[in-house]
C-alpha cells in the first residue's frame, strides 16, 4: 500500500471552548436542567444514536447533555480506562461529564473502535470524537499528536497542545458508510500514547449532507443572532443529530432579532432538520444598510483545491407591520449571485448546497436587499462543510467477512488485529494485501498460532488468496478438497498438524504439475498415497516427498525476504506520512491565536524594531500579563512568503525543547501574518560577538552558549522524527535569553526530512554565506551534516570573535582560511578572541577547536553527528567548569588558612 494514499490530513479542529466561567454557571443550569429533564429522559433513547464515554465504569444519563452515554466495553478490547487529574476536571455543561475519563492505548500502533450502527451502511453518519488530556498520565504532557482514522482513511491529525486550553479537541466528520461497521481507529505515530475521551455517531435520516465523493467536514456551524451569549454552544437535545452549533458568530453591522412564535420545523421545508431555537434568532443589517455581509477564511490548508459547501437557513421571523411588505434578497457567494429569494412568515427556508471550488479557502458572501425590497435582509443561520476524500476502500468484503469469522472460529486474540484487515498503512500481522482499491487479502500465515479443531470453510472464501500458511498447529479432521478450486492459491502449508484422512486427489494433481506448493508433511495420520490402504511410506515417495519440502522451504525463505523487504519498505512510507502530515497541521490548534488588533496593541502600534529578518520586521511586545515578547511581522514584499510562514509554525508547533525559540501565538488574518515569541532579551549571538558590543561574552559563556545550541540542534536531528534540518544555522540565529541561555530561531527554512540516510535535492538557495555547506553548493544535496558544518563555523566564531567572512583591505577571507594557519602554527593565543585578554583553559580552548574543525570537512561523511559533538562540548564546559572551581576552591582555601591559621600564628 502506498503511504502516499493517505495523506489527505485535513484538520478539524473545534478548540473546546472551555467557559471559565463554567462552575459559577453551574447553579443557573442547575435549575435550567431540572426542568428540562423529563423532557431530556424522554428523547434520550434515540435509536439512531451511539454515545460512547470512553473510560467510564458504567452506562449512564448524562443530566447536564441529556445523552445517554455507555462504557467502551463492547465497542474495542484493547487499552486501558483511567481519568483525567482531579485539578483538570472539567466541568463544561455543553459536555457534561465525558471528557473526564478517557482510554489510552499505550500499546499498538493502531487502535480501533468498532461502531456497529443499526441502520447499517450506505447510510449518512454524523461522527465526533473528544480529546482532553488533563494531565491523566501526570506527566505534564506538553503536546500530544496522533492521526484519527475513519474507516481506512484519515479524517484528522489529532494536536493537543497542553498550554492551550489543558488540551482539548473535538473532530467531526459527516460520514456516508459503504459498510456496516464503521471503524475509529487511532494511530500512534511517535508524538505521544493515543488517547480519547468521547465518541459520538448519529445517524442522519436525510441526505441533505449526502456527498458522493467523500465525507463532509463541518468547517462552520452558526446559529446567528443567539440571544444568550453565555451558551457558547447548542446541541443535543435542542438539535435531533446533536449537531454543536456556534453562537459565537458575528456578522459585520449586523443586529440581532428572535421570536418566540413556533416555527413549523417538521415539514419538508426544512431538510436539514435545524432545531427551532436556531431559527428563532437572526440577524439583520443595522439601521439603514442593505447588506448583511461574512468572509470565513479557512486556516486548514492543502495542497489542492478544497471544495466547500455552503448552505444558508432562513426564515422570516418578524410580524409584518403593515401586510404585503415584501422581504426579498439575493445571495453573492465568491461573486456568483443566486436569487431572489423571499421568505414566508415562520416558515424555514434552506438555500443551496452551493459547492464551490476555491484555491484561496476563502468563503465570502454578501446577502443584499432587492430594489423592490421593502425591507432588509436576514440570515438565521449557515453551515461551510468542506469535501473530505476518502480515496481509499475499505477490504473487499467477502475478504474481510471471511477473515472475521477466521478470527472467531480460532479465537485469535491479537491485539493488531483492528480495524481493517489491509488498510490503513499496514495489513494485519501475518496478512498481506494487494494494491487494488478495494484491497484483497492474497496470504495468511497462521503458522505456530496454536489454532485448533478443524480446517474452517471460512477460509476457502478468500478468493483472492495466493499463499496459506496453517503450520505447526493442532488442526484436525480433514483436508478440504475445495482448496484446489481457489485460483490464485499457489502455496499451501498444512504441515505439523493432527490431520487425518486422504489428501484430496484435485490436490495432489494441482501439487504433482507445479501449480502448487503443497506441504502436508508432519501429519503423522495422514494419508497421502493414490491408495490408502497401505500406510507405510515407500521409498521414493519419500524421496519426493523430501524433495518437495526442501524446495517449499526455499521458496518459503524466499517469500519471507520479500515479505521483509516489503515490511520494511512499509515502515519507511509510514514515518514519510508523518512527515507529510505534520506539514498540514492547522494553524489554529496551537497556542494563541491573536487578531491583528491585538498585535497591533502589543506592539504599540509597532513602536520598537528589535530585529528584521528574512521574514520581516521583528517588534517587541508587551503582552497584557506583561510578559514581554517578540513579534515577527510578515512583511507584504517579504523575500520569503505565506508558504514559509506555514512552515515555520508548524515546525514551531511540533518541536518543543528549551534551546529552541518557543512560539507563544501568532496571528493569520488575511494579509497580516504574525508569529509571537518568546522574548529573547539579550538578542542574538552575532550582536554579541561584535566588535562593539557592550557586554564581551566570557569564555565560559561561549562554552555554554556552544553546548545550549548543539542540544537544540541536536534534538532537531535525532530527538524529531523525522529529522529536522535547520538548514540555515548562523550566529544571528542563535538568540539569547537574560541569562544567556541559547536558543536556536528561524525555522522558517527548515525541511523535515523523511529518514536519515536521506538527502534531498534542494533547488532554492538556502543558508548564509560563510555558513553553507561547501558539498551542498557542489551537489545541491542537504542533510544534516549540512548543519553540522555551519555549526563548525558558529564555533569558530565563538572562538575566534570574528565573523564567518572577514572583511580586509584586501578583499574577503572565509574564517577557515584565516584560522587554518595559525593552527598549523599551534598559536591558540592568536586564534581565540583577544578580548578574552587570555581568561581562558587552553587545554579546553584547543579540545573546542578540535571539535570545530571535526564540523567543517568538505565531504559530509566526514562530519560526526550532533549527537557527538554535544557530548565533546559538554566535556569541555565540564573541564572548564572544574577549572573553575579549583581556582576558586583554592582562593576559598586560601581564605580558610588565611582566618584559620592567622590566629594561631599570633
Ligand atoms: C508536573 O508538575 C507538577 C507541578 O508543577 C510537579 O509537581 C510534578 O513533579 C510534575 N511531574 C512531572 C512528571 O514532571
Ligand atoms: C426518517 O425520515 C422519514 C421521513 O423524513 C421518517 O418517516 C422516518 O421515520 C425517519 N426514520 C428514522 C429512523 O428516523
Ligand atoms: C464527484 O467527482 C467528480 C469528478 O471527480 C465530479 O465530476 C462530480 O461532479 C463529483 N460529484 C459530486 C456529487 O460532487
Ligand atoms: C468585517 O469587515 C471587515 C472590514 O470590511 C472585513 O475585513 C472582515 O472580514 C469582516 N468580517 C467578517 C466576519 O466578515
Ligand atoms: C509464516 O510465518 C512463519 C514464521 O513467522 C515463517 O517461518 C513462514 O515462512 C511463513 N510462511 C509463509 C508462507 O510465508
Ligand atoms: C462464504 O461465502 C459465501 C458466498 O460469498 C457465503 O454465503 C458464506 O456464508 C461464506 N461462508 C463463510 C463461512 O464465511
Ligand atoms: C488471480 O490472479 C490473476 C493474475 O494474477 C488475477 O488477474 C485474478 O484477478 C486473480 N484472481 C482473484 C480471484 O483474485
Amino acid at each position: 500500500m502506498d503511504g502516499g494514499q493517505i495523506l489527505f490530513s485535513y484538520i478539524k479542529v473545534w478548540v473546546i471552548l472551555l467557559l471559565l466561567s463554567a462552575t459559577f454557571q453551574n447553579s443557573k443550569l442547575a435549575a435550567k436542567n431540572t426542568a428540562q429533564d423529563k423532557k431530556r429522559k424522554l428523547a434520550a433513547d434515540n435509536s439512531g444514536f451511539i454515545s460512547i464515554d470512553c473510560g467510564a465504569e458504567k452506562d449512564y444519563l448524562d443530566g447536564k447533555t441529556g445523552i445517554t452515554y455507555k462504557t467502551d466495553e463492547d465497542f474495542i478490547s484493547t487499552g486501558k480506562n483511567t481519568v483525567v487529574a482531579p485539578e483538570y476536571y472539567l466541568t463544561i455543561p455543553y459536555l457534561g461529564d465525558m471528557v473526564n475519563s478517557l482510554r489510552t492505548f499505550p500499546e499498538g500502533e493502531r487502535n480501533c473502535y468498532t461502531l456497529k450502527p443499526r441502520q447499517g451502511k450506505n447510510q449518512n453518519y454524523y461522527v465526533r470524537a473528544f480529546f482532553y488530556y488533563g494531565n491523566y498520565d501526570s506527566k505534564n504532557q506538553t503536546q500530544i499528536m496522533f492521526d484519527l482514522y475513519i474507516g481506512v482513511n484519515r479524517w484528522a491529525t489529532v494536536l493537543l497542545v497542553l498550554e492551550n486550553m489543558y488540551g482539548s479537541a473535538y473532530y467531526e466528520i459527516i460520514h456516508y458508510s459503504v459498510t456496516d461497521t464503521i471503524y475509529v481507529c487511532l494511530e500512534n505515530t511517535g508524538f505521544g500514547v493515543p488517547f480519547i475521551n468521547g465518541l459520538d455517531l448519529r445517524f442522519m435520516n436525510d441526505s441533505s449532507y449526502r456527498s458522493m465523493n467523500g465525507s463532509l467536514i463541518p468547517r462552520m456551524q452558526a446559529d446567528l443572532g443567539s440571544l444568550d451569549p453565555t451558551d457558547s454552544s447548542m446541541r443535543y437535545i435542542d438539535d435531533v443529530y446533536d449537531r454543536i452549533w456556534r453562537l459565537d458568530v458575528n456578522l459585520n453591522d449586523s443586529v440581532l432579532i428572535s421570536t418566540e412564535a413556533n416555527i413549523d420545523i417538521q415539514g419538508s421545508d426544512n431538510p436539514c432538520r435545524l432545531p427551532v431555537e436556531v431559527l428563532r434568532t437572526a440577524v439583520q443589517p443595522q439601521n439603514g444598510l442593505n447588506s448583511l455581509s461574512y468572509n470565513y477564511a479557512s486556516p486548514y490548508k492543502e495542497n489542492f483545491t478544497p471544495e466547500f459547501r455552503v448552505y444558508f437557513h432562513f426564515a422570516e421571523i418578524l410580524e409584518q407591520t403593515a401586510p404585503g411588505k415584501l422581504r426579498e434578497f439575493t445571495i453573492t457567494l465568491n461573486g456568483l449571485k443566486y436569487g431572489p429569494f423571499t421568505l414566508e412568515y415562520l416558515k424555514p427556508l434552506t438555500i443551496g448546497p452551493y459547492t464551490l471550488q476555491v484555491p484561496e479557502y476563502q468563503v465570502g458572501f454578501f446577502i443584499d436587499a432587492t430594489l423592490r425590497s421593502d425591507l432588509p435582509p436576514i440570515l438565521n443561520a449557515f453551515e461551510i462543510f468542506e469535501l473530505w476524500p476518502l480515496p481509499d476502500s475499505p477490504t473487499n468484503q467477502a475478504d474481510v467477512d471471511a477473515i472475521m469469522a477466521i478470527k472467531k472460529a480460532y479465537k485469535i486474540d491479537r491485539v493488531d488485529w483492528q480495524g481493517d484487515p489491509c488498510l490503513p498503512l499496514t495489513a494485519w500481522f501475518g496478512l498481506q494485501c494487494n494494491d487494488d482499491n478495494p484491497p484483497r487479502i492474497i496470504s495468511l500465515n497462521l503458522s505456530s498460532s496454536q489454532l485448533s479443531g478443524n480446517i474452517v470453510v471460512s477460509l476457502l472464501n478468500l478468493t483472492a488468496i495466493k499463499s496459506l500458511d496453517l503450520s505447526n498447529n493442532e488442526l484436525i479432521g480433514t483436508v478440504p478438497e475445495a482448496f484446489a478450486q481457489l485460483p490464485n492459491l499457489t502455496i499451501l502449508d498444512l504441515s505439523e498438524n493432527k490431520l487425518t484422512g486422504a489428501v484430496p486427489h484435485s490436490l495432489k494433481e494441482k501439487s504433482n504439475s507445479g501449480q502448487l506448493q503443497l506441504s502436508l508433511d508432519g501429519n503423522l495420520d495422514l494419508c497421502k498415497m493414490d491408495t490408502c490402504e497401505n500406510k507405510q511410506r515407500s521409498f521414493p515417495v519419500l524421496v519426493i516427498a523430501s524433495v518437495i519440502s526442501v524446495s517449499v522451504l526455499l521458496l518459503l525463505s524466499i517469500i519471507t525476504i520479500f515479505w521483509r523487504l516489503k515490511r520494511g519498505r512499509l515502515n519507511v512510507s509510514l514515518s514519510s506520512s508523518v512527515g507529510l502530515s505534520r506539514k498540514e497541521l492547522s494553524l489554529k490548534s496551537k497556542n494563541q491565536p491573536f487578531t491583528y488588533v491585538e498585535i497591533v496593541s502589543i506592539t504599540n502600534n509597532f513602536q520598537t524594531i528589535i530585529g528584521e529578518g528574512g521574514f520581516g520586521k521583528v517588534y517587541l511586545g508587551n503582552l497584557k500579563d506583561g510578559c514581554q515578547v517578540a513579534v515577527k511581522l510578515l512583511s507584504q514584499s517579504s523575500r520569503q512568503g505565506y508558504k514559509e510562514f506555514l512552515a515555520e509554525v508548524q515546525l514551531l508547533m511540533i518541536v518543543h525543547h528549551k534551546n529552541l525559540v518557543s512560539l507563544v501565538g501568532y496571528c493569520n488574518e488575511h494579509e497580516n501574518m504574525a508569529l509571537v515569541y518568546e522574548y529573547m532579551a539579550n538578542g542574538n549571538l552575532k550582536e554579541q560577538l561584535l566588535e562593539n558590543s557592550t557586554n564581551m561574552l566570557s569564555w565560559r559563556e561561549r562554552l555554554q552558549i556552544a553546548v545550549d545550541s548543539a542540544h537544540g540542534l541536536e534534538y532537531l536531528h535525532n530527538g524529531c522524527r523525522p529529522p529536522i534540518v535547520h538548514r540555515d544555522l548562523k550566529s544571528s540565529n542563535i538568540l539569547l535569553t537574560e541569562n544567556l541561555q541559547a536558543k536556536i530561531a528561524d525555522f522558517g527554512l527548515s525541511k523535515a526530512f523523511a529518514n536519515e540516510g536521506d538527502s534531498h535535492v534542494i533547488t532554492d538557495a538556502a543558508g548564509t554565506p560563510g555558513y553553507i555547506d561547501p558539498e551542498f553548493q557542489e551537489t545541491g544535496n542537504l542533510n544534516k551534516k549540512s548543519d553540522v558544518y555551519s555549526f563548525g563555523i558558529l564555533l569558530c566564531e565563538l572562538i575566534t570573535g570574528q565573523p564567518p567572512i572577514i572583511r580586509g583591505p584586501k578583499g574577503n577571507t572565509h574564517i577557515l582560511h584565516w584560522v587554518s594557519p595559525l593552527i598549523e602554527r599551534g598559536d591558540i593565543q592568536s586564534i581565540i578572541d583577544p578580548r578574552l585578554q587570555g581568561v581562558f583553559n587552553t587545554n579546553c580552548a584547543w579540545k573546542v577547536l578540535e571539535i570545530a574543525l571535526s564540523c567543517v570537512p568538505p565531504t559530509s561523511i566526514q562530519r560526526p553527528d550532533m549527537s557527538d559533538i554535544l557530548g565533546e562540548l559538554k566535556e569541555c564546559l565540564a573541564m572548564e567548569m572544574s577549572s573553575e572551581m579549583s581556582k576558586r576552591d583554592s582562593v576559598e582555601m586560601s581564605l580558610v588558612f588565611g582566618t584559620d591559621i592567622t590566629p594561631n600564628l599570633r
